[in-house]
């Protein structure tokens, strides 16, 4: 059983997305969901922007196909995620392989496997929130690992820059769902 872990952030020892994806990886190691841990640094070793040409490797998409549980860190960064992450994304959504159009309409291939996803915001955007019609992160992802047939779990820390405080805290609580996921 092959865990794939992808950290996206640019903040370093610093974040809150790779404290929190490092911790998950560790429980489900412990909990026996993968001995075999592929970590890919996407803001260490950045991927191209996407072209036609890139689509030629699939070395990303065969690395993700491979691994039975797939944990991402993803930082919102101007309401959405890093272009890092998105450059990644770009090389899973693929017709024919992850996806397919059917006479009912799309159809995600990818099957069985578990994706498990830990966000941190520095603002609020749950719903009723003011900047609830900002959230364009947890969203996106929802949509496009759905859309693949890799229905995602979220592990969420938010008001991350409201104060030194709240950020403790709401990393802290985080952790602790990470248990939760592992169980
Ligand atoms: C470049 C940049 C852009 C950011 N944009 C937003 C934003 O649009 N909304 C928000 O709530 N927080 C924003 N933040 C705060 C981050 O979401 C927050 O610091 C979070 O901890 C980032 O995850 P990380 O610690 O893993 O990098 C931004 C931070 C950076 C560095």
């Amino acid at each position: 059983m092959t865990i794939l872990h992808i950290d996206s952030s640019i903040t370093g020892e610093q974040s809150a997305t790779r404290t929190l994806t490092r911790s998950i990886v560790e429980e489900l190691k412990a909990a026996q969901w993968g001995e075999q841990v592929v970590y890919r640094d996407l803001a260490a070793n950045p991927l191209p922007h996407l072209t036609l040409d890139a689509y030629a490797d699939t070395s990303i998409l065969d690395e993700f196909l491979a691994a039975d549980t797939v944990v991402v860190g993803a930082p919102m960064y101007n309401f959405t995620l890093p272009t890092q992450l998105k450059a990644w994304i770009d090389r899973l959504a693929i017709a024919g392989t992850t996806f397919r159009y059917t006479e009912n309409g799309p159809e995600g291939l990818v099957k069985g496997k578990r994706v498990i996803i830990a966000i941190a915001r520095g603002g609020f955007y749950g719903e009723g929130s003011p900047a609830a019609a900002l959230e364009h992160l947890e969203s996106y992802l929802r949509g496009v690992f759905g859309f693949i047939g890799a229905e995602p779990e979220f592990v969420v820390a938010e008001g991350l820059n409201i104060s030194p405080e709240h950020r403790e805290k709401a990393i802290s609580e985080a952790l602790g769902e990470t248990l939760r996921l592992a169980a």
